[in-house]
């Protein structure tokens, strides 16, 4: 039978969902869970595909609506790419590729430059074009063994989820344009997904807690937390703190950091994504006590990559030609300048023999920041002389390492 390919209307929403959860081992708990007003609250139906085989839906795919930060402290309207599954029945004939190409093709007719994504597996979305542009940085450590550099007068305090629904938005929003690859929180992404606790996604921890630094009247930053008890140890403390965001400004951070490493009976901390350049080590009396891994953050597809090089700013001026190589979008393949002239790019094809051959893969994980192109010569990925590459490499790099806040 024929897969057919279509927007899902409220009907189909706890189908869609049930096909979603079947797919990441979960399945769909509550009332709350299969509501579908929550679910349009998140993505609008228009921003759906469905891929149906008979009565039922075999494959899963949507976009949020995302302001997206991008060098220069501005922010682009691009597709948050997610809820990408394929039945188990179902895999690998084909139907991924499909929704792909036809989610694409939704971006580029509703003028998204970009489509961003978090990957289940890095090896799934290269060959639709997409590139790891952030990585961040899983740390742990005892905050028993470490002294943190902060100022102690900086006051913390302990609010309830109630009051972190009104007094956390604000703060983040003075920094959401800190880092490339942060991206603005709606009210409803607040409700439905930073703060949303409920006891079946806790993992054996807490619930959320939130603590803020400053003062009442003007807070400086945020911590969200959970804490994960373990006696395990015959009777010896040894929990952990679960952070998951700490924002706000360096002192604030820091401030937040050292309260989080103090807490009694967990003397573990750790956070699944900091930024690679995060000032905490530097705040750290004896480095190696922080062990930290490199992850890959968000993904970055360029669905019009001359507009969308134009849409950021950059650090150095120079130029660039380049043969770009886009197999999966075709159109897109072909002979670019980009030229930068105080920190604003121009893009347009030139007749002149371009200098450089890349796909728009490694184009993409450039795009907010993050560098890579000399590794990506040295893997073969960037085919050209040494001197274009750094070039490419330093008009591209940002001195602030991109970054993203929110698996989404
Ligand atoms: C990932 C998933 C959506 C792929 O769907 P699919 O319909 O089987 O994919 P396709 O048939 O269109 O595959 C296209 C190509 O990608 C490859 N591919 C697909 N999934 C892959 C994976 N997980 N790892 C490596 N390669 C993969 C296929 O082998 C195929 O390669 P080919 O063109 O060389 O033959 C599906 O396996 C799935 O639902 N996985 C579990 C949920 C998940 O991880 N979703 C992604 C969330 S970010």
């Amino acid at each position: 039978m024929s897969i057919l390919y279509r927007p899902i209307t409220l009907d189909d929403v706890p189908a869609f969902r049930d096909t979603l959860a079947f797919a990441f081992g979960g399945q769909l708990e509550s009332e709350e869970d299969r509501d579908p007003a929550r679910f349009v609250d998140l993505v609008p139906l228009d921003r759906t595909l469905a891929a149906v085989d008979g009565d039922d839906i075999v494959g899963t795919l949507a976009s949020y609506p995302l302001s997206l930060a991008v060098p220069g402290r501005s922010s682009i309207a691009a597709a948050g790419t997610t809820m990408v599954t394929v039945r188990p029945t179902h895999r690998r004939r084909g139907i991924l590729t499909e929704l792909m190409r036809r989610h694409l093709d939704d971006v580029n007719a509703r003028g998204e430059v970009v489509a961003a994504l978090w990957a289940s597996e890095s090896a799934i979305y290269p060959r639709f074009g997409f590139g790891r542009a952030t990585d961040h940085h899983h740390a742990t450590w005892n905050g028993r063994q470490v002294r943190i550099d902060a100022d102690p007068s900086i006051p913390i305090r302990l609010i309830d989820a109630d009051q972190a629904a009104f007094v956390l938005p604000p703060i983040y929003e003075r920094f959401s344009l800190d880092r490339a690859g942060m991206f603005a929180r709606r009210v409803v992404d607040w409700r439905h997904m930073v703060l949303r606790d409920p006891p079946d996604a806790r993992g054996g921890a807490s619930a959320l807690r939130c603590a803020v630094a400053g003062s009442a009247g003007d807070p400086a930053g945020y911590a969200i937390f959970r804490h994960r008890q373990d006696w395990s140890d015959l009777g010896i403390a040894a929990g952990t703190i679960d952070v998951r965001e700490v924002v706000g400004t360096d002192d604030a951070r820091g401030a937040l950091w050292r309260f989080l490493s103090s807490i009694d009976l967990f003397p573990n901390v750790q956070h699944w994504n900091l930024p690679v350049d995060d000032p905490l080590p530097r705040r750290i009396d004896d480095i190696r006590r922080i062990t930290r891994s490199v992850l890959d953050g968000l993904w970055i597809r360029l669905v019009d990559p001359a507009r969308a090089l134009v849409s950021r700013s950059y650090e150095t001026d120079g130029s660039v030609r380049f043969h770009l190589v886009d197999a999966f979008v075709p159109h897109n393949t072909g002979d670019y300048e980009l030229t930068v002239r105080d920190g604003s790019a121009t893009v347009s094809p030139t007749p002149v023999e371009p200098e450089l051959t890349l796909t728009i893969g490694e184009l993409s994980g450039l795009f907010l920041g993050n560098g890579g192109a000399m590794a990506a010569l040295g893997a073969g990925r960037i085919d050209g002389p040494r001197d274009a590459v750094v070039r490419l490499e330093r008009l591209m790099r940002t001195s602030i390492a991109p970054w993203c806040q929110q698996v989404f």
